[in-house]
């Protein structure tokens, strides 16, 4: 695939950049959460290069799923705050997506001046990806960027619609992205980890068929792991699990078994609370109140020889449950063995659920490639084309 990418040498003084984020991150009492390489930091740093060759700036992003309704909760204040501390300087938020009113904002826009529209799914025709609203959208601007890869594969006005109203590029964030991931695609070193964790098998089970033919090793883990025990008639206890998946486990296993490698020990809690009595125990040994909520250390270290032999780790979704420190040791010590590993091999990691722990190991600019997408990467990684990504193919 080959982008249309921005040039250093595009004359942009004075031009009106209209650039696609994904600003979608958590919202904690009003504050957004996004750490020093989260997706607003990361597109902050090609917002700012915009805005340093003399573009007139004019950001848009979504956040959460407001289904055409302008809820104050989903206002993107948060997201204006945490830009104008990146960028030192205040961005100002414009009152609604599109208009008369921001219209005249961006008339009165200085050269190198930021602007964040409000939030698009405010309106509805953006998920349907209304071709008067983009065209309404693209009035805002001289140029279209996108630099939102992990929203990429929502066939949504700010994303595709627009790409035909304006002359398109791919900023750098997203370029980069894909061009890490094309290259997996060509030509991918053996061994071939693949370790997937979380919750969902169904929204996984795209990336398993494609690459489990040719990968050597699919390490798995987190209440993935669980749906796959159940398929082995393994006693789970009251953890959760993705009862519809059961079947695809039992046949990935029936053709794979030599390549899947599952826990063999895990860390049981009696309940989900920081608190609760914790045991290690073999899969065999779980019992009936159990809720399985990490990898064991045998587990950690079976995983961390496989990955310590690979040439490619691509790595999706943590491998307990992560949202309580205490259950987050596997994932925190297998982050760490894939990041010692880039050099040797080539590492990609991705979602929203493992960003958090890596930032909070100071592992963020560790891996080949750190991804912004969650559902995109896996779209992406499946085979499957992203309509974002799609319209900016030259
Ligand atoms: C994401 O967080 O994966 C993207 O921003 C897409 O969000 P969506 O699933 O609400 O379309």
């Amino acid at each position: 695939m080959k982008l249309r990418k921005l040039g250093s040498t595009m004359n942009l003084k004075g031009k009106r950049v209209l650039i696609r984020i994904d600003g979608n991150v958590p919202v904690v009492k009003g504050r957004v959460q996004d750490g020093p390489h989260g997706r607003i930091a990361r597109s902050a740093v090609d917002i700012n290069w915009l805005a340093q060759r003399g573009a007139k700036v004019i950001v848009m992003t979504h956040l959460g799923r407001p289904n055409g309704r302008r809820i104050s909760a989903y206002s993107l204040k948060p997201v204006a705050k945490r830009l104008s501390s990146l960028l030192g300087t205040r961005i100002q938020l414009a009152r609604s997506v599109i208009g008369k009113d921001v219209e005249k904002t961006i008339e009165h826009m200085e050269n190198g001046d930021v602007l964040l529209l409000e939030n698009l799914r405010f309106d509805l025709r953006e998920t349907q990806n209304d071709s008067v609203f983009a065209e309404a959208l693209a009035r805002l601007g001289d140029f279209y960027v996108n630099d939102a890869f992990a929203v990429s594969h929502r066939a949504h006005a700010s994303l595709d619609a627009i790409a035909t109203k304006l002359p398109s590029y791919a900023g750098p964030l997203l370029a980069q992205e894909v061009s890490v991931l094309s290259r997996l695609e060509k030509q991918t070193k053996k061994p071939f980890v693949l370790l997937l964790g979380g919750l969902k098998m169904t929204t996984k089970l795209p990336i398993i068929k494609r690459f489990i033919p040719e990968m050597d090793t699919l390490l798995i883990g987190g209440a993935l792991a669980n749906v796959f025990l159940v398929a082995q008639g393994v006693t789970i206890g009251r953890s959760v699990y993705e009862e519809e998946a059961v079947e695809s486990a039992r046949e990935l296993l029936r053709m794979y078994s030599d390549k899947i490698v599952l826990p063999t020990d895990v860390i049981v809690a009696s309940s989900l609370r920081k608190d609760a009595h914790r045991r290690e125990v073999l899969v065999k040994d779980i019992e009936k109140t159990d809720r399985i909520v990490d990898i064991g250390s045998r587990t950690r270290k079976q995983f961390q020889e496989i990955l310590e032999q690979a040439k490619t780790i691509v790595w999706n979704g943590p491998l307990g449950y992560c949202e309580i420190p205490v259950f987050c040791a596997g994932t925190r010590d297998v982050a760490k063995v894939i990041a010692n590993q880039t050099g040797k091999a080539t590492t990609i990691v991705g979602g929203g659920d493992t960003l958090p722990v890596i930032e909070s190991l100071n592992l963020a600019d560790k891996f080949t490639l750190l991804s912004t997408g969650g559902g995109a990467l896996l779209q992406f990684l499946s085979g499957e084309s992203l309509p974002g990504i799609e319209a900016l193919n030259m």
